[in-house]
């Protein structure tokens, strides 16, 4: 039978309450589309750094290489610096890995109560590309004299015709891969940042030109925010730099509904390397450990872990139980407005699996 062995990396705060959650519905998913898991699971995070002065090990991406996936939950923990806890173990495996590509998705689906009015479940719709190695992200820069009334921190942004160049194309193929609105929106500040952007819209306009049969919008950051209030249905395929891409879709979440139903994808497009899957939510410090984390973000996560995969039944399984579960309504967590748990919300995606 196809076996897919994937790394379970559930870190810390609630993402050890919704990793188990979401692989207990991709076990099912993968019984009914026969196929297996072989997880393989890794205690690496907070805990481990205190305990041991890392968040992984030295040869944690040695470890991590032949797996098919890495399905992550979260970091953070309160007693950590959060640039310890990212800049040891998320960040270099986006990076070391090449995960160029950052996918999240953003769709209205049934049953859930959106925050702006009058919006039909499906009419947003649209997916953020976020470049997710470089940029502002670059981890180029230093800092002098912290302590000091002289001190210095200089933090550079990094953009590589190599690396704007990919994220921007990978949109453009999403774009008319989904077949929707055959629109690409760039993001960007150009009119603040006359270099990096500048250079970004020089690239998006050259990769533009290839594709004749797609539309094209460039909007600045601001304004883009206010339009994904304003307008989020008119979307279809976003793509931004590296800190605009996590913004931006900390606030498409909110406009769908919740946190705690957004996904992501940190892909390797090439495949020499494993993709890693998430949801775009953090570790939730104010909920961990009250078992109340909404566990379909995780889920959804393991969608485009399907997807990636190959494995489009088992994805559509489990998507479609998860809509079922929104849809009917029972179950649920409270960030959705139930007084659910994270056990129940997951019994109530199992059932519909079931059904
Ligand atoms: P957060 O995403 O953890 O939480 C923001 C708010 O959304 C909180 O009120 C939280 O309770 C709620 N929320 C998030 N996920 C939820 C879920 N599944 N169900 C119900 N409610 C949910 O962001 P934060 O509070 O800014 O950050 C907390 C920690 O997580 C920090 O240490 C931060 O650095 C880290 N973080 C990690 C990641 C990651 O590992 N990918 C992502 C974002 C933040
Ligand atoms: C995300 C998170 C991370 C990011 C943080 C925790 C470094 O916010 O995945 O959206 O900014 O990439
Ligand atoms: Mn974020």
């Amino acid at each position: 039978m196809k076996t897919y062995r994937v790394a379970a990396l559930p870190g810390d705060g609630i993402g050890s309450e919704v990793v188990p959650a979401a692989i207990e519905v991709l076990e099912a998913a993968a019984a009914l589309s026969g196929f297996r898991f072989a997880w393989e699971h890794f205690d690496w995070g907070s805990r481990h750094y205190l305990d041991a002065g890392r968040m992984m090990p030295e040869d944690a991406l040695a470890t991590l290489q032949p797996f098919d996936a890495i399905f992550f939950g979260a970091v953070g923990h309160p007693d950590v610096p959060d640039h310890v806890t990212l800049n040891g173990l998320l960040l270099p495996i986006r990076r070391g890995f090449d995960q160029y590509a950052c996918i999240r998705p953003a769709v209205l689906h049934p049953g859930v109560r959106a925050p702006l009015a009058g919006k039909a479940p499906g009419s947003i719709d649209f997916v953020v590309v976020r470049e997710n190695t470089e940029g502002e992200y670059a981890q180029v820069g230093g800092i002098v004299y912290p302590e000091a009334a002289h001190g210095v921190a200089v933090q550079s942004a990094v953009f590589t015709r190599h690396g704007t160049e990919r994220i921007i194309r990978f949109a453009f193929e999403l774009a008319r891969g989904r077949g929707r609105k055959g629109l690409v929106t760039s993001v960007t500040k150009s009119n603040a940042q006359g270099f990096s952007m500048t250079f970004w819209d020089r690239v998006f306009a050259e990769v533009a030109a290839d594709y004749p049969d797609l539309r094209t919008e460039s909007l600045l950051v601001d304004a883009a925010c206010m339009d994904l209030v304003r307008r989020p249905e008119s979307f279809d395929v976003i793509v931004a730099s590296n800190l605009f891409g996590d913004i931006l879709t900390d606030l498409s979440a909110a406009v769908t509904g919740s946190l705690g139903l957004a996904p992501s994808a940190n892909l390797n497009p090439t495949r020499r390397f494993p993709s890693m899957f998430e949801p775009v939510h953090g570790s939730a410090p104010d909920i961990a450990g009250r078992g109340i984390a909404n566990p379909m973000a995780q889920m959804l996560s393991g969608v485009l872990m399907l997807d990636f995969l190959g494995e489009a039944e088992a994805a559509r399984r489990v998507e479609g139980a998860v809509r079922e579960a929104l849809r009917e309504g029972t179950g649920l967590t409270p960030d959705l407005g139930g007084t659910g748990t994270t056990r129940s919300a997951t019994d109530a995606v199992l059932s519909r699996m079931a059904a």
